[in-house]
């Protein structure tokens, strides 16, 4: 019974939606046409492309199992692939905006887009473990 109340609490209070963090809208906008709602790959274009987009809650698993938050910011900017080709558009001049300070894996800090610090930070809350 104290179940059924708290749950019905829920709805009548919040609708128990948690607002939807930022980094999420953005992925949502940008990202899941491609690579899924749920960062599983299985966007609504994913089979009209030439490479399947990247399951992204298995960023970390693919990392033994450390998140590649370095990569994932350069990849989804473009920096890495500036003289190359890719399937993936550069999101770099998109997410040019408000910056933050952020540390990266070595510890240095650098200046980058918030918006990309978000959908990163999105990213990393989605990554499966099984
Ligand atoms: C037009 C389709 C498309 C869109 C839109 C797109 N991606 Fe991708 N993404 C891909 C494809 C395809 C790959 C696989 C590598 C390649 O491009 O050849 C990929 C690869 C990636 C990778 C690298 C994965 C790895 O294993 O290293 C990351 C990270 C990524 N995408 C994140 C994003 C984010 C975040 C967004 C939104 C800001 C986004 N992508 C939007 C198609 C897309």
């Amino acid at each position: 019974m104290r179940v059924i109340l708290s749950v019905l609490g829920c709805v009548a209070v919040a609708g128990c939606a948690a607002p939807m963090p930022p980094g999420a809208e953005l992925y949502d906008a940008l990202c899941a046409g491609c690579h899924g709602q749920n960062g599983d790959g299985d966007g609504a274009v994913a089979a009209e492309l030439p490479v399947a987009p990247a399951d992204l809650t298995r960023l970390a698993a693919r990392n033994d199992g450390v998140f590649p938050k370095d990569h994932a910011m350069a990849w989804i900017h473009g920096y890495p692939d500036r003289y190359n080709i890719r399937v993936m558009p550069e999101f770099g001049p998109l997410l040019d905006g408000p910056m933050v300070r952020v540390q990266a894996e070595d510890g240095t800090e650098v200046l980058t887009s918030k918006a990309l610090v978000q959908i990163v930070a999105y990213l990393e809350a989605i990554q499966q473990t099984e």
